[in-house]
């Protein structure tokens, strides 16, 4: 495999919100030149400022050891899509509305050489429909980040129907830079791998709730308490691997025919919706929030992201191998 230098990748990301911010921190801090595109003028507001907030956060928390200002001739923010001229990778990050996103293609199309990946971070629309509207489809894939995306070690990299999965599998490589342990999804499925895993279980939660079985408190609970405790070590598979497989054999049999598989919205959210709830956004959601509460809510998650980035380091997906590894060093 030949060593990939992120420095020889200018890299490009479409649309500066929330996520566009963060994924351009993470991708500053891995080496990249990147071209920080605007497609809206308040993006030019505020982009600057929330990068530059990311970027002190991580060298204080020691995600870099880098000073945000020596990042600066590393970062062009624009609303000039002509800027994009040499970039090798495009994350396209702008709102969760098709005809949007399709717009933007054409403009980053319009300007890329052909052998630029195009990626697009939607959290549900399929891929395939999302590279219908490229002129190059097989070199479009989804590349699925997580909040905050310089801290956290989700990714999920999708192929399309028409994408090339070599170029899946550049990706794949590639993001270890990023300091990602991705996923590589080969075959394009609605709500990738985790959103289908997380949303199975948002089903039953609703379930559980609206039939009285347990507040939303107490079912918040089971989830951080349980699976919670050990999801950052191990996924499904290791973990009944670890706790022993007959024991699941024989739950999900009398389990699996009683759990919920409702189509339809379940009215505990469509009320909060329909009623302006946002969550701790607005300070309202499924709990009741004062300003104050939900100021601290946003600012304690961005804390535990950098505290549980900490353990998670101690343990990669080859924590056992690099054990194994160790011992026989120490064994010579
Ligand atoms: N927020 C998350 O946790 C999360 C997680 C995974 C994926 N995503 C996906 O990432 C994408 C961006 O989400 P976000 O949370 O950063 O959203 P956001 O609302 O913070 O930002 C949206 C951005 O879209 C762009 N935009 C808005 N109107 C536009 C227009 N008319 N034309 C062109 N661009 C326009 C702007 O750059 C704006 O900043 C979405 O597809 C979303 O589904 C979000």
């Amino acid at each position: 495999m030949q060593t990939i230098n992120t420095n020889e990748i200018p890299a490009s990301v479409v649309g500066l919100g929330l996520m566009g911010c963060s994924i351009t921190a993470c991708l500053l801090m891995a080496g990249h030149p990147v071209i920080a595109l605007a497609p809206i003028e308040a993006d030019m507001q505020h982009a600057e400022g929330r990068i530059m907030h990311h970027l002190q956060k991580s060298f204080e928390e020691g995600l870099t050891n880098k000073k945000p200002a020596e990042f600066a001739k590393q970062l062009l923010i624009t609303m000039d899509y002509a800027a994009l001229k040499d970039c090798k990778l495009v994350i396209e990050c702008t709102i969760e509305n098709v005809e949007i996103k399709k717009n933007v293609y054409g403009k980053i199309e319009a300007v890329v050489s052909n052998d630029a990946i195009i990626t697009s971070n939607t959290s549900a629309i399929p891929i395939s429909i999302l590279q219908s509207y490229t002129k190059h489809q097989d070199r479009f894939l989804g590349l699925h980040w997580a909040e905050p995306s310089h801290t956290t070690r989700f990714l999920e990299i999708i192929c399309g129907d028409k994408s090339d999965v070599k170029k899946g599998e550049f990706l794949y490589e590639l993001s270890n830079k990023w300091g990602k342990e991705a996923t590589l999804v080969r075959k394009d499925i609605r709500g990738f791998i985790s959103n289908r895993l997380m949303y199975a279980m948002y089903r039953e939660a609703f379930y559980l709730v609206e039939n009285g079985y347990a507040t939303v408190e107490d079912v918040d609970r089971a989830c951080r308490n349980n699976a919670g405790y050990w999801m950052t070590l191990v996924g499904l598979f290791r973990w009944m691997d670890l706790t022993g497989v007959p024991a699941y054999y024989n739950v999900l049999k009398d389990l699996f025919p009683t759990l919920n598989n409702q189509t339809t919205i379940p009215p505990l959210i469509e009320n909060i919706v329909q009623q302006g709830g946002i969550g701790v956004a607005n300070a309202r959601g499924f709990y009741e929030y004062t300003q104050e509460e939900a100021k601290l809510w946003e600012e304690t998650f961005t804390e535990f992201s950098y505290e549980i980035r900490k353990l998670a380091l101690k343990y990669p997906a080859d924590v056992v191998k690099k054990k194994l590894q160790q011992q026989t060093k120490e064994t010579k």
